[in-house]
């Protein structure tokens, strides 16, 4: 049932192209510039005259809803709050006419999203879900969703569900922008073209395992690592640093790269890994300065970079290359080496990769 693979999470890892591809199959005609979702055409009103989007989810999902305010503020220019549902819920929080809620949750069954949800619901909010297993708790209990069509996920390391994530948040993001006529036609059909190639970059970038196997062997006694990303990858390091610490252990950190300098770039020395995210779309001047900090601090540097990239190759100790893709779709690429590298460290460390200690796959309780 692994399908050959040694464990359900790297089988998962490299089923990516294909269900990223299945999430799109239907909804994203590009050559036609039209994106089909019954869920958001029966609701279109609410999210085109939505005053502010609040995403609430946990976790890995939680992470996802964080690549979506980037991509929603940038494509609609709707405001969008990201909150962790346990803090949401128990905050009374505020909620206007003209919000629109949208959870975010893989099993569909996690607590305290669904507690969120009953809440939001009870204050007269439009909840729109996002999930992965059909008939779910919250599919059941939003007004109106999207599934994602990842399959069962199994590894308790949320991946595919997370790049699957961001396809349907994508889409969404597209079909209100088209509606608002928030992105020019041109760059609304370009991102309608990119991400119909987004598989077949994710099975380019899965062709970094080899790489990803040679630094997991280097770093994987470190106690401690760093992810570093801005923008649209910023999310992408803290996601990063999550697969690490739960299946490996190693305690990790993800920070937006600036914020280096207001205190963790005190934690620099020669024994500590910093895994840069420096794809060249994006603020690649300002991440490459990031980069020279840390080396001028004897950190170790292992940069995901684009193909080619010549600038923080000279820099880095180790470089993972990714395809070439626009800033906005960079993070369903830059997350695989992350996933891989993670997946490879946990297996070294002889970690029980698909079950780590501690956790378990839906979090039902609070
Ligand atoms: O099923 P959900 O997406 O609601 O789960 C949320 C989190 O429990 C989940 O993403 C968790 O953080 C994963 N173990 C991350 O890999």
């Amino acid at each position: 049932e692994k399908g050959g693979y040694d464990h359900f999470m790297l089988k998962e890892i490299y089923e990516q192209p294909s269900v990223i591809k299945d999430t799109y199959r239907g909804r994203l005609l590009a050559n036609e510039g039209i994106i089909k979702m019954a869920g958001i055409e029966d609701n279109l009103e609410k999210f085109v005259n939505a005053q502010r989007i609040v995403i609430v989810a946990c976790g890995t999902s939680w992470h996802a809803g964080l690549v979506a305010e980037y991509i929603f503020e940038e494509f609609t220019r709707i405001p969008v709050e990201v909150e962790y549902a346990s803090e949401f819920r128990y905050r009374n929080p505020i909620i206007n006419k003209g919000d629109v809620i949208i959870a975010i949750s893989q099993s569909g069954e996690t607590a305290d999203t669904l507690a969120a949800i009953k809440l939001a619901k009870e204050k007269g909010a439009f909840v729109f879900g996002v999930c992965n297993v059909v008939g779910s708790s919250i599919s059941r209990e939003t007004h109106a969703g999207a599934y994602t069509h990842a399959g069962p996920e199994i590894g308790v390391a949320s991946t595919k569900a997370f790049t699957t994530q961001i396809t349907v948040l994508t889409l969404i993001s597209l079909r209100i922008a088209k509606a608002k006529g928030t992105l020019s036609h041109s760059d609304y059909h370009n991102y309608l073209a990119e991400l119909e190639t987004i598989p077949e970059k994710v099975a380019e970038a899965l062709k970094c395992n080899d790489v990803a196997k040679q630094i997991a062997a280097i770093y994987k006694d470190s106690p401690n690592c760093l992810y570093l990303g801005r923008g649209y990858n910023f999310p992408v390091a803290l996601e990063g640093a999550l697969k690490l610490k739960e299946i490996s252990y190693i305690h990790a950190e993800g920070y937006p790269a600036a914020e280096m300098k207001h205190g963790p770039i005190a934690l620099i020395d020669e024994h500590m890994p910093v895994i840069v995210i420096a794809p060249r779309q994006g603020h690649y001047d300002k991440v490459v300065s990031n980069i020279q900090e840390i080396k001028s601090r004897s950190g170790k540097i292992i940069a995901v970079v684009t193909k080619g990239d010549v600038q923080v190759r000279d820099l880095a100790d180790h470089v993972i290359e990714i395809p070439d893709t626009v800033d906005a779709l960079s993070p369903l690429l830059t997350t695989i080496p992350l996933q891989l590298l993670s997946y490879h460290i946990a297996v070294m460390r002889e970690c029980n990769v698909d079950q780590p200690r501690n956790l378990a796959k839906s979090v039902t309780v609070e």
